[in-house]
């Protein structure tokens, strides 16, 4: 169905996922060669939305394995369901009863009762998690692991077995095979490095904050109430918030949210007091929001002395002083 690069852009835009060619020939790839797909790069850059999209761009079910540190197979993968096996025990104790009950020995009894296991450990009481559902969906799906660098290093070997022939032995019930092999993405936010193991099996894809363009596209796509030059300025501004030296950068989740809040405001322009007000919204870190206002304000000065001459205060309280003159942050810290 996707013959080229182009079209798995197009599936993608009608999610309103905005795709840069990098990521669009990543994808293409992976499904060509059936391989996962390992997305990396910084939170809030559309890693998670990838996957999402791709998978309703498909028609296709996403299961996600959400990590965290010490998810184990009994989270990934599956496990039994004890509360309801003891539940139908006691339930059926009278049957139980009649089972056991001409036994003479403890011995006689627990062999019959070992002989009733099957019943008790049958997929009736097997809790699949997310690996098994994706390895025995009737459809084929998209399998998304979503943040594997916070799950343990040995997790992430027992992810390679898996991954690497979409079986898994049961002992109680043998080896369930894949009907379909799933598409499987990735996401690591980077926080330590993933084995090289891992990173053999995929195809990687760095995302990294998207260009201005791409960011503005994305903006006007998620937040159209936002008017068209107030939505460039803002884009403009996350831009050069990104070229400060900050504890966290603001990311598109941010850029959407503030996208929002200015449209909350009935903001008209970026001006001074609405970037002020509006901030916390883009930067969550007390030391951020100091620096990128001294910033603001810098070169708000500056640009004021530039570009009126009225002796480097201009621009300061006077309430207009809005993004055109506050545009050198990047180059200040
Ligand atoms: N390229 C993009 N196209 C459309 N929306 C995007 C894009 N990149 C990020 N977003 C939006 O940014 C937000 C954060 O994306 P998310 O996938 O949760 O980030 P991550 O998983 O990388 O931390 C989502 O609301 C998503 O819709
Ligand atoms: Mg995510």
């Amino acid at each position: 169905m996707l013959n080229s690069i182009s079209d798995v852009r197009d599936v993608l835009s009608t999610q309103q996922y905005i795709a840069s060619d990098d990521i669009s020939t990543a994808l293409f790839l992976a499904d060509r060669l059936g391989k996962p797909l390992l997305c990396e790069g910084p939170a809030g850059v559309g890693k998670t939305e990838l996957a999402k999209s791709w998978a309703a761009a498909n028609g296709r079910e996403l299961i996600r394995l959400q990590c965290y540190e010490g998810l184990d197979e009994t989270k990934a993968l599956y496990e039994w369901e004890y509360a309801k096996q003891l539940l139908y025990t006691q339930l059926l104790r009278d049957k139980l009863g009649e089972v056991l009950g001409g036994a003479s020995t403890l011995r006689e009894a627990a062999d019959r009762l070992a002989g009733e296991e099957e019943v008790f450990f049958s997929e009736r009481f097997l809790l699949p998690r997310p690996l098994l559902k994706a390895i025995t969906s009737e459809k084929p799906v998209v399998l998304l692991i979503d943040e594997i660098d916070r799950a343990d290093a040995e997790f992430e070997a027992f992810l390679l077995e898996v991954l690497s022939d979409f079986q898994v032995s049961v002992p109680e019930l043998g080896t369930l095979k894949a009907k379909h092999i799933p598409t499987v993405l990735l996401t690591s936010n980077n926080t330590r490095e993933l084995s090289e193991a891992l990173k053999r099996r995929c195809l990687f894809i760095f995302i990294d904050y998207p260009d201005l363009d791409a960011e503005l596209r994305i903006v006007q796509l998620k937040v159209p109430g936002l008017a068209p030059k107030l939505a460039r300025q803002a884009v403009e501004m996350v831009q050069r918030l990104r070229g400060l030296d900050l504890k966290k950068h603001p990311s598109v989740s941010e850029t959407l949210d503030w996208a929002r809040a200015l449209v909350e405001l009935n903001a008209r322009s970026l001006d001074r007091e609405t970037l002020d007000n509006t901030l916390s919204v883009l930067l969550k870190y007390e030391s951020d929001l100091q620096r990128a206002k001294r910033a603001v304000q810098q070169s708000g000065e500056r640009g004021g002395s530039g570009g009126r001459g009225d002796g480097g205060r201009g621009g300061r309280g006077d309430g207009g002083n809005d993004i055109g003159r506050i545009g050198g942050i990047d180059r200040i810290n």
